[in-house]
């Protein structure tokens, strides 16, 4: 069973309310610094609503984004000066076409979990490495499985309770029952908000695809890429037995 991957607009609209809340405190520094060290162009594959996009702009870094998901990216062109709408285009990982190449491309935030497949998996590391500079590098990161997660799924957990807009409340549920054959969460986000005195409800379905240390270690080497480092957290420590995070440079 294949589910939807394209973000619908109640998700975009509310994205950065929900993952300034919860992911910016992990993952921000690093892939910031990471852009604004690049010593030439930056791609961002899998841009999103530009929770990193738009700070990188802002302190002159030579950045352009794709998404797959155009209700995704038309949240982040309304917050971007016209001028800067080139540098964003709807186009999917897996058959990246970009006129120019990078110093350095990222997929922050479980981009490449949206991929099941892995033809799509190969062809997305395959097309970010032909648009790459000589030297360049490339850069995402996935979790790391949770068996517990796993084996008891997540039943419609509370994981955001707060206002999108003063005095306009917004909750999200997220259920999870994973497929631990084919490596795949099944996830059900129930959005729950009030608007004009009235309540809303809408769900979406869709998966993200887990990774295994040696499966990922088999694919990336079965890719175009020459050499990658896997680490287990955002200071870049080592792998351990108790990492929460696979963060892959590539090379
Ligand atoms: C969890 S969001 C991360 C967004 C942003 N990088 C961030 O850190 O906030 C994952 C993003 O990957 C995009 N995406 C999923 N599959 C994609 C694909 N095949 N090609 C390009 N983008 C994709 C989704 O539309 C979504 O915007």
């Amino acid at each position: 069973m294949s589910l939807p991957n394209e973000y619908p607009d109640f998700f975009a609209r509310f994205y950065d309310v929900i993952y300034d809340h919860v992911r910016s405190s992990s993952d921000h520094d690093y892939y910031l610094n990471k852009i604004l060290e690049s010593k030439g162009p930056v791609l961002e594959v899998g841009v999103g609503t530009g929770r990193f996009f738009i700070e990188a702009l802002n302190r002159r870094a030579d950045i352009d984004g794709i998404d797959i998901s155009p209700e995704m990216i038309l949240v982040l062109k309304q917050k971007l000066p016209s001028k800067h709408h080139k540098r964003i285009k709807v186009q999917d990982l897996c058959t990246l076409k970009m006129p120019r190449k990078y110093e350095l491309i990222i997929a922050p935030f479980r981009v490449f979990m949206h991929l099941p497949e892995v033809n799509d998996q190969l062809s997305a590391l395959n097309s970010v490495y032909d648009h790459l500079l000589p030297g360049g590098k490339f850069i995402f990161d996935l979790f790391v499985p949770n068996l517990k997660m796993i084996a008891e799924g997540v039943d419609n957990m509370n994981d955001f309770n707060g206002e999108y807009e003063p005095g306009k409340k917004l909750q999200r549920f997220t259920s999870m029952n994973a497929d631990p054959v084919n490596q795949l969460s099944y996830v059900t986000f129930t959005f729950v908000w009030t608007e004009n005195d009235k309540e809303y409800t809408e769900e979406w379905k869709t998966q993200l695809r887990f990774f295994f240390r040696y499966e990922l270690e088999h694919l990336l080497c079965r890719s175009k890429f020459k050499s990658y480092h896997i680490y287990g957290d955002f200071s870049e420590g080592e792998l351990t037995r108790d990492s929460k995070e696979f963060i892959v440079v590539c090379k």
